[in-house]
């Protein structure tokens, strides 16, 4: 009787120990391929910070007036949110390019990261206004 009583004690211990919601946290550890903006981009309450500090960004684009280059309000608009726009213009930020949107050039950026300049689009890219 005792070892009955011992055996669905052990049961129910498992049970809690694997039923533990502590335990899922153990895939927030993984890192992402690149970071997810999307979901924060969505709360109004929190403001993205396009002026890309200690980059040249802001010198040709503003974020709801059009520069040198397009307001970055403007390039949200013509590409949905996936990720191959997200790839295509973190080649343009890497790259640079003209013909977009005029015959200005865009400068390529060759010291900025190819993981940089996925999480530039996808910030860009996610900023609807
Ligand atoms: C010297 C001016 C200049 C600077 C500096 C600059 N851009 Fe641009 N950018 C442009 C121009 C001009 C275009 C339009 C190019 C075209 O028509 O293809 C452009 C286009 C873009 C586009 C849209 C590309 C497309 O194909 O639609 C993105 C995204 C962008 N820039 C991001 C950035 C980021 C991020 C930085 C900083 C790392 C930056 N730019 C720095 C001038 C600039």
């Amino acid at each position: 009787m005792k070892v009955l009583l011992a055996i669905v004690l052990s049961g129910i211990l498992f049970l809690n120990c694997s039923c533990n919601p502590e335990k899922k946290n153990d895939a927030v550890d993984q890192v992402p391929a690149f970071p997810d903006y999307t979901e924060s981009l969505k709360k109004p309450e929190v403001k993205v910070d396009l002026s890309f500090s200690g980059q040249d960004c802001a010198s040709c684009h503003a974020s709801d007036t059009k520069m040198t280059g397009p307001s970055f309000s403007e390039i949200s608009k013509k590409y949905p949110l996936s990720k191959e726009n997200i790839e295509a213009l973190a080649i343009k930020i890497k790259n640079g390019g003209s013909g977009v949107w005029g015959n200005v050039p865009m400068p390529p950026h060759p010291s900025i990261t190819e993981e940089q300049a996925k999480e530039m689009a996808e910030k860009i890219i996610g900023y609807k206004k």
